[in-house]
């Protein structure tokens, strides 16, 4: 198992490039289940996720290759197997987007339910809810989704549960809706720049779907799909993450391939907190103050401050000048890191789905162990800044969703060893 060892204190200073969106990439690539022909999908990052995507996908009967270029081959080629099995699905709970494209077009989906995870509950039941309105029958069985509908007509749905609505929730239900007979309407729909790049691939394939990017989604059902050739959207979350990286150090970081409109929650943040954030030409850049200013941050479906950059932000925030709240809304137990920002010198005290945290001068390095994907960009984060060195166990969580993180890191200035256990 890898491990990392960062010598910390370094400042980071210079170009990086963000890599494709691992969260758009994950859903269009169960969507190519959907269409007749060729999917070319460019600027899909070389991640563990995605690796795991396509051997589910090949399970499902869908040739997936990746070119010399980095661009994704996708193509259906054969339709008989419709069942997600559970020893997939619990390693990547993204897995359940493969329901929504099954049901629609091989009127069966048999998915395992993909049980507990790190950062909480994450349970599915919008997604049914939001299936079986279209037409679908559903069942329990052995622990497996059983999903039937010999034809699926539009309807309305309402996605909206006790914390916002669900991303991969809409993502089933508007790709399940692409093949439907008639008009389906997606009210209280996830509004996240992924679901937008999602129906761009889907409309380009020949999809209807207006609205997206909307609380609102209308899909009007057609006869069939094509392939296309698509370029993803760069990854929000792995941007956020190295704005982080840049004033964690006090440096400065060039972003390239960033849309800073997906991000503007977390630039407002940055910005309270002291940062500079602008853009110059097509790069953004990110420098630090010396002086960091403690803040409140509050987790919220998009546009708001997302989920998934909470856990950075709290390393960062450790060394406030002062006291911060972090509150999390979308996933009120997703605070493992909390206890090992704790063993490096933060000073964090949780109290319900709110984390107080007490600027301190420094962090010191420590061995710590990564939870989850965010939770160990975090201690990475806080490796790159703590007094004398930091081994973070258990890099698999992080290399499920950054692509060569170190590797990206140490170019500007980082000083980072992957070594194995
Ligand atoms: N929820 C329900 N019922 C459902 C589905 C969700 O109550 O049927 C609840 C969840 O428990 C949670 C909230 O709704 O409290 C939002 O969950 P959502 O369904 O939106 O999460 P997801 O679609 O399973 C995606 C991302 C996550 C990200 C969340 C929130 C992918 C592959 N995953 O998950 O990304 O945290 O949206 O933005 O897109 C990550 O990349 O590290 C990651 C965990």
């Amino acid at each position: 198992m890898d491990y990392f060892l960062i010598n910390g204190g370094n400042r980071l200073r210079g170009p990086v490039r963000v890599s494709g969106s691992k969260n758009a990439v994950l859903p269009i690539m169960a969507a190519s289940i959907l269409t007749d022909g060729d999917t070319i999908l460019r600027g899909v990052p070389d991640l563990a996720d995605i690796r795991h995507m396509a051997l589910l996908l090949a399970k499902l009967g869908v040739s997936v290759e990746r070119h010399d270029d980095g661009s994704l081959h996708l193509r259906v080629e054969d339709e008989r197997n419709c069942h997600a099995e559970y020893d997939l699905v619990r390693k990547m709970r993204a897995s359940v987007c493969v329901m929504g494209p099954l049901l629609a077009r091989r009127r069966q989906a048999q998915v395992a339910m993909p049980g507990g995870c790190a950062i909480g509950d994450r349970p599915i039941d919008l997604h049914v809810l939001g299936l079986t309105t279209l037409g679908a029958d559903s069942e329990l069985v052995g622990g497996d989704l059983v999903l039937r509908g010999k034809k699926l007509r539009g309807g309305e749905v309402f996605l909206g549960g006790p914390f916002g609505s669900t991303v991969l929730g809409t993502a089933n239900v508007m790709m399940a809706a692409t093949l439907a007979e008639g008009t389906t309407m997606i009210e209280s729909a996830a509004c996240e720049p992924e679901l937008i790049d999602l129906a761009n691939y889907l409309n380009a394939c020949g999809a209807r779907i207006t609205g997206h990017g909307t609380p609102r989604v209308v899909v009007e059902g057609v006869k069939s799909l094509h392939g296309c050739e698509y370029t993803v959207i760069p990854d929000r979350i792995e941007a956020g993450t190295l704005m982080v990286a840049a004033a964690i150090t006090n440096g400065e970081l060039r972003l390239g391939n960033c849309r800073i409109d997906h991000l503007m929650a977390v630039v407002d943040r940055l910005r309270a907190i002291g940062v500079m954030v602008e853009r110059d030409r097509d790069e953004v850049v990110v420098t630090s103050a010396r002086r960091l200013e403690p803040i409140t941050i509050t987790t919220q479906p998009y546009p708001g401050f997302p989920t998934d950059l909470q856990a950075q932000f709290m390393a960062l925030l450790s060394l406030a000048d002062g006291n911060s709240i972090v509150t999390e809304k979308i996933f009120p137990d997703r605070f493992l890191h909390v206890a090992e920002l704790n063993r490096m010198g933060a000073r964090l005290r949780k109290e319900g789905p709110t984390v107080i945290i007490e600027g301190v001068k420094k962090l010191v390095g420590a061995p710590v162990m990564a939870s989850d994907l965010r939770a160990s960009a975090a201690l990475v984060l806080a490796g790159l800044i703590a007094k004398g060195q930091t081994k973070v166990s258990r890099v698999y969580h992080l290399d499920r969703g950054y692509e060569r993180f170190d590797e990206k890191l140490n170019a500007v200035g980082a000083d980072i060893r992957r070594l194995s256990e």
